[in-house]
């Protein structure tokens, strides 16, 4: 049904980007969510990519005490015309919501309304400064927009899922900002990555899994789940010369830290 890691995690993980609310976790959603806490996972924080899913990602953190929720709307999912952010505004007012996102420039599915997702991201971005939250940042393919708005807009926040080079993930963590790894770490490909988990400051890496998405190897292509950070884990901590529990401790102080968990 879903992969189980085949070590034992004394772990706390903190998954720092999620979208339980996929279909692809109906019907096994309350067995997964109680098996996370057996397998050490902490706190997940579920994005919400539009109304839809920021109103399925409350419910999940109404429903599970381990689940938070990031509020906003993706770029991949833009509704036409302006973005509601008052309405994102009231919605942020909810309990567990401890960030605003996903929000940011997706130019790998659209490249044609480069104008409105930029308009869509800073307005994003005051509201998260002006709530005084941290932004879930996306940035595929637009790796010049993503940060020429990062300096001038000075968010404080994560870029997940980070697919930069090494130069710019020492000059996004230099403007004070983490960096999302996950299962693509552990991918053969994984090269320009792993050159960035090397040098940027453990201090600045947030742990993440993108599930349903990118399951890391020994199980890449299979249903990703939050336990499964224990592979990213033991890659970084490979990488860097740590133990796990290392890495684990770290970054889950680091999520802590910056979304106030
Ligand atoms: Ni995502």
């Amino acid at each position: 049904m879903y992969p189980i890691p085949d070590i034992s995690s004394p772990a706390k993980i903190i998954d720092s980007h999620a979208h339980y609310n996929d279909k692809r976790f109906e019907g096994i959603i309350d067995e997964l969510m109680k098996k996370q806490r057996e397998l050490g996972v902490k706190r997940i924080i579920n994005c919400g990519c539009d109304l839809e899913s920021i109103d399925a990602c409350l419910r999940l953190s109404e429903r599970y005490d381990l689940c938070y929720t990031a509020v906003g709307f993706h770029p991949e999912t833009l509704p036409e015309g302006d973005i509601d952010t008052n309405k994102l505004r009231t919605l942020a007012a909810s309990d567990k919501v401890c960030a605003i996102g996903e929000i940011g420039l997706d130019y790998y599915w659209r490249q044609d309304n480069k104008e409105a997702q930029k308009k869509a991201f800073c307005d994003q971005l005051r509201l998260a400064a002006d709530l005084g939250l941290p932004a879930i940042m996306h940035d595929r393919e637009a790796h010049g927009d993503t940060l020429d708005i990062i300096r001038e807009y000075r968010p404080k926040g994560v870029l997940h899922c980070f697919s930069g080079c090494r130069e710019m993930a020492e000059e996004v963590v230099s403007l004070g900002l983490y960096i999302g790894i996950g299962g693509v770490l552990t991918f053969k490909n994984a090269k320009k990555l792993i050159e960035v988990a090397k040098s940027v400051p453990i201090e600045k890496i947030l742990l993440e899994t993108d599930a349903p998405y990118l399951a890391p190897e020994p199980i890449r292509g299979k249903l990703n789940h939050s336990a499964l950070i224990i592979y990213v884990a033991e890659k970084l901590a490979e990488i860097r010369g740590m133990t796990v529990e290392e890495v684990i401790n770290i970054t889950t102080e680091n999520s802590e830290k910056l979304f106030s968990l």
